[in-house]
């Protein structure tokens, strides 16, 4: 199999991260933070030790407040619902994922929020420029993704973050794509609350993610309970992480996704980011000449998280997916990819969607030729 979806998933993970998931399971995998025997504190050593290694990762100063969630989805609400109030206004772009658009579609119909969606240029890439012309006096969120799931773009968040900051609006980003490869760093991009998951780029397992959530920020949790902590109180504690991290974590998942960090830091982010680029540009480079093909994402390596976007002429996207699965035992991912603003705003959602390859560091040379040659045949 040849696979190419890491932009759903990566695909495989590091062989640090199976062997200590499986070492945690079998040796440690008691309640963190839920007793005060030795095995409960292995386990919470351990957990606190992927919050540091995440921490260091993003440069952002405050561990205990890294919230861990089952995956970026959730922490997107945690970060959305818990800002925004009656009333509001919140700033996002047109290329953001159905797990911001929802979350803020909720809220604008349930408690009136208003939204302004930002398009970008052909690509989908905003100005920061035009991000300030649209912030008012109501406006208490700016709201965007590192890089497009459908196209890879990758957004100016550093500029946008200084917007933010101008203005003293908190600024959530989307790090769903590109966390592991693109530089992040919370404090010289002035982010303020920043959402990971932990089984794409960062190499760990599914059901593993996280909210990054600076001092300056304070959230209403989405959920209250099962903190291991303050049982006298009857009430949600307010003490980071707990206040927004209500029941039992992902032990062997979080102890996965810091062996993943390990992995990068071991490598390089740098080298990762790299050997992403070289592939994606030769897929994308060797994939542009035919007449059939339509390809739509940027071949600029510093403005491409690792996506090649097509279309093949007179034929839907998950035809060409399901041929390349079942003819070629290339996995992909066609249609929508939940982000139908995106598909909108760059005159995909004509066709049907796109046909997304997504390069991952486990990938090679020889894999990328052979997927563009099963193209070329499928093209005709
Ligand atoms: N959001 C993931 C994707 O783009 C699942 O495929």
């Amino acid at each position: 199999m040849v696979y190419l979806d890491n932009a759903s998933t990566t695909y495989p993970k590091p062989e640090n991260v199976y062997i200590e998931m499986d070492r945690c399971l079998r040796e440690y995998c008691a309640n963190p933070g839920r007793g005060g025997h030795a095995m409960s504190r292995a386990a919470a050593e351990a957990v606190g030790k992927t919050r540091e290694a995440l921490a260091r990762f993003f440069n952002f100063e405050y561990p205990e407040r890294i919230v861990f969630t089952k995956n970026a989805t959730e922490a997107l609400n945690i970060a959305i619902k818990g800002t925004l109030q009656p009333g509001d206004h919140v700033i996002t772009t047109m290329l953001e994922h159905n797990s911001v658009v929802r979350p803020l579609k909720d809220l604008e119909k349930e408690h009136g929020i208003e939204i302004t969606f930002i398009e970008g240029d052909e690509y989908g890439e905003v100005a920061s420029d035009t991000v300030a012309a649209h912030v008012r006096n109501n406006t208490r969120l700016i709201a965007c993704t590192l890089s497009s799931n459908v196209n890879g773009i990758i957004m100016p968040v550093g500029e946008i973050g200084s917007v933010a900051e101008r203005y003293g609006v908190p600024f959530l980003v989307d790090a769903s794509q590109g966390a592991g490869s693109i530089d992040l760093d919370m404090k010289a991009m002035k982010i303020t609350l920043l959402a990971f998951p932990g089984h794409k780029g960062l190499l760990g397992p599914q059901g593993t993610g996280g909210l990054c959530v600076d001092q300056a920020v304070e959230l209403r949790p989405l959920m209250q309970g099962g903190t291991g902590t303050a049982s006298e109180n009857t009430y949600q504690p307010r003490v980071m992480p707990e206040a927004l991290e209500s029941g039992t974590l992902n032990t062997p998942g979080i102890i996965g996704l810091g062996e993943g960090i390990a992995f990068i830091d071991r490598t390089g982010r740098q080298t990762i980011a790299d050997h992403k680029q070289h592939l994606t540009a030769r897929m994308h480079q060797e994939l542009s000449g035919h007449p059939k093909i339509h390809v739509y994402s940027m071949n600029d390596s510093g403005k491409n998280s690792g996506i090649v976007a097509i279309n093949i002429e007179d034929m839907l996207s998950t035809q060409v997916s399901k041929a390349l699965d079942e003819r070629y035992g290339i996995a992909t991912r066609a249609g929508l990819h939940c982000a139908p603003f995106a598909h909108k705003a760059l005159g995909y959602a004509v066709d049907g969607g796109i046909l997304r390859f997504s390069v991952g560091y486990f990938n090679t040379p020889d894999e990328i030729d052979y997927t563009v040659r099963a193209v070329q045949e499928i093209a005709g």
